[in-house]
This record gives C-alpha cells, sequence and structure tokens, in this order.
C-alpha cells in the first residue's frame, strides 16, 4: 500500500500540452476513478505515473518520494491493460508466476502467492490451463492476478474491461470491487464508463481536455456537480439543461418554454441563489427527478407536454419530449401509461435543481 501524489504533472507531444498540469494527493487504500471522455489524456497520465511515459513536468511521487526518474520496475507499481497479452504458450499458472520467477522469489512462496490470488479471483481451477483455452472473462482475471501476484504498491487498470460484453463487464466489476476490499491496495482505474467510475471509485477525479474538471466521491460528482460537464457526462441519460430565469427574489425559476414553467425554489435554495436573481440560467434537471403528477390531479402539475417518443425499458420507462428549444427525458415508472402523441401530467422535484452559468457553465 502507498500514497501517491501528483503536482503540477504536464505532457507535451511536440507543441501540444496533453496534459496540463494535474494536482491530486491520493490516499493509501483509496481506489480513484480516472473518468473523461476519449483522449483526455487518462492513458497517458497514468503512463507516466507507471513510468512508461516520461514526464514533461511536475512531479510523480508514490509513498512520499518522488519516482520521475525510476525505471517501472523499480517503481512497484503494477498495470493491468485493456489488451492483457498473455503468453499463449504458458499456462495460467506459470503466466501468473513468471514475473515472480523473473525476480527470484523462492518457489514455495511463489506457489503460496499464485494460489491466494487464483482462489482469490475464482481461477483456482484453471491453473493448467493455456489462455486459448479460457473464456475473455478468464484471461482478464489472469492478467490481473499476474499483477497482484507481485503485491505492488499501487495498482494501476487501464480500461482493463473495454473488450468484455456488457454482462460480463458487469459481473468483472463487481469482483474488482470485492478484491479491493479484500486485498487492500492503492488503484488508479481509468474508465471513460460513468457506471464504472461511480460503482468502483472511493473519488473520481473527472478530466477534461487534460485537466481536472472535479475530484469527488461518487455522491459529490452526481449530486453536487461543478459544472454543466461533469452534470451531463454521469448520469444515464443525461441530464437535461433547459435554458430559464432566476426570478429577481430567487424564490422560482421560469423556463424559456411555450406555455410558461415556474418551478418555485425552497427557502434554502433561495438563500443560496439570492446572490443571482433575475439572472439567466441554464437550469438541470436530472430525468428521475420528473415525475408522473397522477394522484395530485392535473392541477399540481408543472409540466403538461406532448410525448414524442417513449422507450420502455423494463426497470423504467423513459418518455422524451421538448420543453421549448430543449428536448427532455423523463425517467418514469414502468407502471405509467404513457402514450406518444399524448400529453401527460408531470411535476418536477424543484429541489432537485442545479442551476448553471450559461457562460461559464459552471454550478451557481
Ligand atoms: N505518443 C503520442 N504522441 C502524440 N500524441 C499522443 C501520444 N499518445 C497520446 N497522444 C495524444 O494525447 C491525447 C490523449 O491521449 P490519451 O491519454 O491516450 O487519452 P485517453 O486515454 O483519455 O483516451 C490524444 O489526443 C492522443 O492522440
Ligand atoms: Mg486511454
Amino acid at each position: 500500500m502507498a500514497s501517491v501524489n501528483l503536482k503540477e504533472l504536464a505532457k507535451e507531444f511536440g507543441s501540444n500540452r496533453i496534459v496540463q498540469g494535474i494536482n491530486l494527493d491520493i490516499a493509501h487504500n483509496e481506489f480513484i476513478a480516472l473518468l473523461g471522455p476519449s483522449g483526455c489524456g487518462k492513458s497517458t497520465t497514468l503512463r507516466m505515473i507507471a513510468g512508461l511515459e516520461s514526464v514533461s513536468s511536475g512531479e510523480v511521487l508514490v509513498d512520499g518520494l518522488v519516482v520521475n526518474d525510476l525505471a517501472p520496475k523499480d517503481r512497484d507499481i503494477a498495470m493491468v491493460f485493456q489488451d492483457y497479452a498473455l503468453y499463449p504458450h504458458m499456462s495460467v499458472y506459470d503466466n501468473m508466476s513468471f514475473g515472480l520467477s523473473i525476480q527470484r522469489v523462492p518457489k514455495s512462496e511463489i506457489h503460496e502467492r499464485v494460489l491466494a490470488a487464483a482462489q482469490a479471483l475464482n481461477i483456482a481451477n484453471l491453473l493448467d490451463r493455456k489462455p486459448k483455452e479460457l473464456s475473455g472473462g478468464q484471461r482478464q482475471r489472469v492478467a490481473m492476478g499476474r499483477a497482484i501476484v507481485r503485491r505492488p504498491k499501487v495498482f494501476l487498470f487501464d480500461e482493463p474491461l473495454s473488450n468484455l460484453d456488457t454482462k460480463l463487464r458487469a459481473q468483472m466489476r463487481t469482483e474488482i470491487k470485492r478484491l479491493h476490499q479484500q486485498v487492500a491496495t492503492t488503484v488508479i482505474y481509468v474508465t471513460h464508463d460513468q457506471v464504472e467510475a461511480m460503482t468502483l471509485a472511493d473519488r473520481i477525479v473527472l478530466l477534461r481536455g487534460g485537466l481536472i474538471e472535479q475530484v469527488g466521491t461518487p455522491d459529490q460528482i452526481y449530486n453536487h456537480p461543478a459544472s454543466m460537464f461533469v452534470a451531463g457526462f454521469i448520469g444515464s441519460p443525461s441530464m437535461n439543461f433547459v435554458p430559464g430565469v432566476l426570478t429577481q427574489d430567487a424564490s422560482a425559476v421560469h423556463l424559456d418554454c411555450g406555455p410558461p414553467v415556474t418551478l418555485s425554489l425552497s427557502t434554502e435554495q433561495t438563500l443560496r441563489y439570492r446572490a443571482h436573481g433575475g439572472r439567466r440560467v441554464i437550469v438541470g434537471i436530472r430525468p428521475e427527478n420528473i415525475l408522473p403528477a397522477s394522484g395530485r390531479g392535473e392541477g399540481g402539475a408543472d409540466l403538461c407536454p406532448i410525448l414524442d417518443m417513449i422507450e420502455p425499458l423494463g426497470s423504467d420507462t423513459l418518455v422524451f419530449f421538448q420543453l421549448g428549444e430543449a428536448q427532455v427525458v423523463a425517467r418514469l415508472p414502468p407502471s405509467t401509461r404513457a402514450a406518444r402523441g399524448t400529453s401527460m401530467a408531470l411535476q418536477v422535484d424543484a429541489q432537485q435543481l442545479h442551476l448553471f452559468d450559461p457562460g461559464t457553465e459552471k454550478a451557481l
């Protein structure tokens, strides 16, 4: 186990500044997800931590020591990639033990470590097989086992589940989480999949264009997004964004759409947004914060839009409609009776609104 600190870490390829000065303190045994769209610099950051890529400026510290000039093998860090290249001619056992043999670890200890890792990963019955006799998920487990037996200070994962099908991904995700609970270590896990980041990480680091957009627990990132970028990236379907105006006294917001829609804010929200009274805003509404208004009667509804499209998902039903210029989606209970082309009385949970500055796109 080890702490990792990144100080003003930057990487340039020619004149392109790909990682633009990252500061991050990762605690012992913390599970950190580096999340962001393709090309935002996740792998480059991870490779600099591993020592596979040189650092243009700034520092990488492991357990308080600068490792910038240490070779990858001297950093006590193990990395698991998306394409986990196992040695095809070697058995699972040999694939897992190979690195330790090279380090001249005694045979009895190698045996102990391989068995312990194989048991944790549920592959103890596969140790004699060759990689070609394994499924994709089993191969991925062997690749993880190969990293675990080294007992590194830090584990780095770069999209390790990307090559697996949806069902297997979900299964392996649960197993990685269980494994981290069993084998406590510091983990830095790169993914573009927000579900993986939300479910696995103690803290999520959201990267955008080589810069940190927000760092926080999954709860903070989901419930208190710092910007429209974060708010839109996390959550599926994405948060709805509807332009509007905050009333002078900040007690309500008017949404920009045909028939007037006014959402009342709580006293707490009014106090929070008071300084912005009268300003134009972007109102962020998560799909699950729009509910059927039935039970309260049509009078209690905030909106009564005509539905453009219905997507029954089994566990939920998504309904799509237009609010002024904005396309909006609501996640409703599956029992909701909705039909395309008809209107539906809906209620917005205004306590859960997010307000953003239309210019900076930052949360107010
Ligand atoms: N060796 C390299 N030479 C030049 N550009 C690179 C190199 N490696 C990565 N890049 C560029 O850096 C950017 C970030 O890449 P990467 O860190 O792989 O992103 P991510 O893992 O977030 O998808 C991309 O635009 C990529 O094309
Ligand atoms: Mg990558």
